[in-house]
C-alpha cells in the first residue's frame, strides 16, 4: 500500500493556514501543522485526528533558521508545502513607517517562506513530485497607499516563487503562488492593527462577502490536487465586490 502523502502547512493556528490543513487533511494527506503557538496547533491536529484523518503538530517560528532546519530533519520525502505564515504590521504612508514593521514583515514573509522552502527542498524533490505553495497576496502583485512595508515584503516573496520555479524547472517539483485579494480572517487585520480591532473592522466594513479562509483553502487545495504535470503557477482570487487592491464596493 502508497504510504500517505505528507503535507506541511506554515502559520496553522488561525485563518487560512487552519484552513488550508483542514481541507488537505480532508483531501486525503497527512498534515503536520507548524506556527509559533503550539497550544492551537495541538488542538487543531486533535480535531482532524478526531474527524478520522491525520495530523500532527509541531512548533515552529518560520524565522528561527536553525529550528526550521531540525524540523526539516524529520522529512526524508514530502509531498506538500504550504508556505502561510505571514501577514501585515502597519499601514503608515513610506513617509512615516517604522523601519521595524518593514524589517519583521520581511523576516517572516520572505525570509520565512525562503527558511522553510530551502530547508524542506531535498524532501520535496525526493517525493519525485513535491509541491510548493507560496501564499502571497494581491499586495504581491500591484501596490495600494498605506501598504508599504507589506506590499514590499509581498513582491518580495513573489519574486521568491517566480525564481525558484525558474531554477528548479526539469525537477519534480512545482511552485504554485495563490494570491488573494481581501479574506476576511479572524486575525490578519487585527494584528494588522495591533489588536485595534475597531480599525480591523472597518477594513471589510460594508464590504457585500469577503473571501473567507476557507475560500482560499479550497483555491489551495484544487491547485494542489491538480495533476502532477499541472502547474498552476500563479492564481490570484479576490471577491466579488474587489475589482483590485484599492477598488472596493461599499454599500456603507
Ligand atoms: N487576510 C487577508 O486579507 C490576506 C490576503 C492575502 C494574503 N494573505 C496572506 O495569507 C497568509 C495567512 O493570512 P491570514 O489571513 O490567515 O492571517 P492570520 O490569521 O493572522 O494567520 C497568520 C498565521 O501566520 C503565523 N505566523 C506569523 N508569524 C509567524 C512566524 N514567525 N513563524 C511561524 N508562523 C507565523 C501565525 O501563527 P502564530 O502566531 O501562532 O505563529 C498564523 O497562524 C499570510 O501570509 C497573509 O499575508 C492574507
Amino acid at each position: 500500500m502508497a504510504a500517505t502523502p505528507i503535507a506541511v502547512v506554515t502559520g496553522a493556528s488561525s485563518g487560512i493556514g487552519a484552513a488550508t490543513a483542514r481541507q488537505l487533511a480532508a483531501a486525503g494527506y497527512r498534515v503536520v501543522l507548524t506556527a509559533r503557538r503550539k497550544d492551537r496547533i495541538e488542538a487543531l491536529a486533535a480535531e482532524i485526528n478526531e474527524a478520522g484523518h491525520q495530523a500532527t503538530a509541531y512548533a515552529l517560528d518560520v524565522t528561527d533558521r536553525a529550528a526550521v532546519d531540525e524540523f526539516a530533519t524529520a522529512f526524508r520525502t514530502l509531498a506538500v508545502l504550504v508556505n502561510n505564515a505571514g501577514g501585515a504590521l502597519g499601514a503608515d504612508p513610506v513617509a512615516t513607517g517604522d523601519p521595524a514593521d518593514w524589517r519583521q514583515m520581511y523576516e517572516t514573509n520572505v525570509i520565512g517562506t525562503l527558511n522553510v522552502t530551502q530547508a524542506l527542498l531535498p524532501a520535496l524533490t525526493g517525493s519525485g513530485d513535491g509541491t510548493i505553495v507560496v501564499l502571497s497576496s494581491t499586495a504581491g502583485l500591484s501596490t495600494y497607499e498605506g501598504g508599504g512595508g507589506y506590499v514590499a515584503a509581498k513582491h518580495g516573496e513573489h519574486v521568491l516563487a517566480e525564481t525558484l520555479r525558474l531554477e528548479i524547472v526539469g525537477t519534480p517539483v512545482r511552485v504554485i503562488e495563490v494570491a488573494p485579494g481581501m479574506v476576511r480572517t479572524e486575525e490578519f487585520a487585527t494584528t494588522r492593527f495591533r489588536g485595534d480591532t475597531e480599525k480591523a473592522a472597518k477594513v471589510y466594513a460594508g464590504v457585500d462577502a469577503p473571501l473567507t479562509a476557507d475560500d482560499v483553502a479550497d483555491t489551495i487545495t484544487w491547485a494542489v490536487t491538480r495533476p502532477s504535470h499541472v502547474n498552476i503557477d500563479l492564481l490570484v482570487v479576490r471577491p466579488r465586490a474587489q475589482a483590485s487592491n484599492s477598488k472596493v464596493h461599499r454599500t456603507s
